[in-house]
């Protein structure tokens, strides 16, 4: 048994369907998973907290457009006048049979599914073609990816080829109740200030017609809660938890500052 003081404690998550249920089931039967939905909404904070509870190592990575398989896999690096191969993310999650979380799986380039594909069917090997290595991934590897389908940037889909590769589940900002008890969490404040919080949240995230990329996240909420907390004026924090991250546009930031108006006026 570990000595409880080494044990970091586990991320607080609170669940708002059956994903919890879902992640032990595809972790117990080895396969892959892939969570979709809005930035900020608690992907992240979910796997966190599942790895820690189930006791897995997690290995994430925040995938961007020049992220590569050698990225992922590994590179031969000079160390004092000699090569050294070293491991990348996923061999080492591979290796240990940890969890392997690739966050915004799309901004990912197209060699990273290749060397994905055989991973996430029954043959679970990644191939190092630098070392000749084919590593068989042991019991506990488990392969969590996470993307946004609300970018409206057709070259960003996941191609079928990939995304039937894993079990899926969809992710919204928490129900009002659950956000609240978030944000009380998150940030110190009190219930009654954090349901005002969501209450614009729901009112922002209901605009329609607006050039708005997406509603506010529980981030900004979160962000919003902590300012305030931190004795912040209510409308400071708004601003620069809300209105400034959510639009560059002077119309639709006077448009949102009418709706907190209304929201609390
Ligand atoms: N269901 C939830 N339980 C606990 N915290 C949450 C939940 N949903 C969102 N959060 C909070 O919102 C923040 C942002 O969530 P995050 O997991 O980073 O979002 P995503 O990965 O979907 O972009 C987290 O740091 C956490 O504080
Ligand atoms: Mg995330």
């Amino acid at each position: 048994m570990n000595d409880m003081s080494t044990v970091a404690p586990i991320p607080h998550y609170h669940p708002t369907g059956q994903e919890c249920v879902l992640f032990e089931t595809a972790q117990a039967m080895r396969l892959p998973l892939l969570l979709k939905g809005p930035t900020g909404c608690g992907k992240t904070r979910f796997v966190e907290h599942m790895a820690a509870k189930t006791g897995r190592k997690l290995y994430t990575v925040a995938c961007h457009d020049d992220l590569s398989a050698a990225d992922l896999i590994g590179r031969y690096l000079l160390k004092g006048g000699e090569t050294e191969w070293v491991d990348g993310p996923l061999t080492r999650a591979v290796r240990e049979g940890a969890i392997c979380y690739l966050d915004e799986i799309v901004e990912a380039r197209k060699d990273v599914t290749v060397v994905l594909h055989p991973l996430t069917d029954n043959r679970r090997t990644l191939m190092i073609d630098r070392t000749g290595e084919e590593l068989q991934a042991p019991e506990g590897f488990m392969l969590v990816a996470s993307y946004n389908p609300g970018y409206q940037n057709v070259l960003k889909r996941l191609k079928p080829s990939t995304r039937q590769r894993f079990l899926s589940a969809s992710f919204d900002f928490p129900k009002a109740d659950i956000e609240t008890d978030v944000i009380v969490q998150e940030s110190g404040i009190d219930a009654a200030r954090a349901a005002g919080l969501v209450r614009l949240g729901g009112a922002i995230r209901r605009l329609s017609g607006m050039d708005l990329e997406e509603g506010v996240s529980t981030r900004l909420l979160i962000y919003a809660a902590v300012l305030i907390n931190s004795g912040m004026s209510f409308e400071n924090a708004i601003e620069a938890a809300v209105i400034e991250p959510l639009s560059d546009d002077a119309d639709i930031q006077q448009a949102l500052r009418d709706l907190v108006a209304v929201t609390f006026g």
